[in-house]
């Protein structure tokens, strides 16, 4: 399987008050054809901030470095003008607030319409037929009724599938979800993951699932991305994760999903809090909170280390490995 994104290097800075923080710091990843990987990580870690580079639709005081190429293509050498046929079209996002991206004095009905007209070029009569067929797609029943109603008027899980239906209008060839579920009970959230799967599987599309919850990446992913304070930690397919985590950060996480907690009182947590990127410390970001903290820790933040075969973890612990391996970042 060929890749169709390959990101390299990407940095993200945000400039605020005269100084600049590096908020996403030197991110590699690679989506294969129809593959879906999982970027996880607790709020604050640059997880929308990767997305949002990857879109090309930062904040004014934003700028990425490194590479984004989608199929092929390098998404840092378009103009802005050439971004705006990009998006949506071979690549689409579904945001982290539904009600933020739905137009409230629109109809469902006029919204999705507006990009199929607009990117494929379909007349009114074709495109309310499509946007039919979409909403049919994502599981809503009443597709008709609910093509003329606002998005106010919708629960939160049917706006959430028209999110879906508007990020797959045309086709993308990947699909970024930046936390499509959080905002859901349990129920409607396995829901909305399963018609997410289906439709990934029926276009073949490539998918980036953005979460703080092991569970989704479970349910959804191949592989998965551990983020902390900007880079990633660990990398690895998803059973090797969740059966043999590596980073000390990831079996934190591991140990405070409800799942792991069953007949314990209190759900493990990791004490203290990602530091924010004015306040990254010396050595390894995550030393401050890390149970197996050892003096190099406080001097020298780690590289991505292949740990074996499987796994990547940016953690002096497996520094016995960093000199037969090649060195990431
Ligand atoms: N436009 C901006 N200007 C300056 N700093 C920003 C901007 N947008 C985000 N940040 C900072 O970047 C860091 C990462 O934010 P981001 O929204 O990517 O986190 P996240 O991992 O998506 O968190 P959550 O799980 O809460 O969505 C935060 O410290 C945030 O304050
Ligand atoms: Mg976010």
């Amino acid at each position: 399987m060929t890749n169709m994104l390959e990101v390299t290097g990407l940095t993200t800075t945000f400039s605020k008050n005269e100084r600049a923080f590096k908020v996403v710091d030197n991110l590699c990843l690679q989506v294969k054809k129809g593959e879906s990987v999982g970027i996880v990580g607790e709020s604050g870690c640059g997880k929308s901030v990767a997305s949002l580079s990857m879109m090309r639709l930062l904040s004014k005081n934003g700028s990425i470095e490194g590479r984004i190429q989608l199929d092929g293509a390098d998404l840092l050498r378009y103009s802005e003008k050439e971004m705006q046929k990009i998006r949506g079209k071979e690549i689409a996002m579904i945001f982290q607030e539904p009600m933020t991206s739905l137009n409230p004095v629109l109809t469902i009905g006029k919204q999705l319409s507006e990009g199929l007209e607009k990117h494929e070029g379909m007349n009114r009569a074709q495109s309310r037929q499509r946007v039919v067929e979409l909403l049919t797609q994502v599981g809503i029943s009443r597709a008709n009724e609910i093509y003329h109603e606002y998005p106010h008027r919708l629960s939160g899980g049917m706006r959430q599938r028209v999110m879906i239906a508007m990020a797959i209008a045309c086709h993308p060839k990947l699909l970024i979800a930046d936390e499509p579920t959080t905002a859901l009970d349990v129920t409607i959230q396995a829901q909305i993951l399963d018609v997410m799967k289906k439709i990934q599987r029926e276009l073949g599309m490539s998918l980036i699932m953005i979460t703080h919850d092991l569970g989704v990446v479970a349910e959804t992913c191949d592989r998965v991305l551990v983020m902390y304070a900007g880079q990633v930690i660990e990398a690895a397919d998803v059973r090797t994760l969740l059966r043999s985590p590596k980073h000390p950060y990831t079996v934190g996480l591991i140990k405070s999903t409800p799942h792991n907690a069953k007949g314990l009182k209190r759900l493990h947590s990791i004490a203290g809090s990602v530091p924010t990127p004015d306040h990254y410390p010396k050595g390894c970001r995550f030393a401050p909170r890390c149970e197996k903290v050892m003096p190099i820790c406080l001097e020298q933040n780690p590289p991505l280390l292949d740990v074996d075969q499987q796994s990547e973890c940016r953690c002096w612990l497996y520094r016995e490995n960093r000199e037969s391996t090649a060195v990431n970042g």
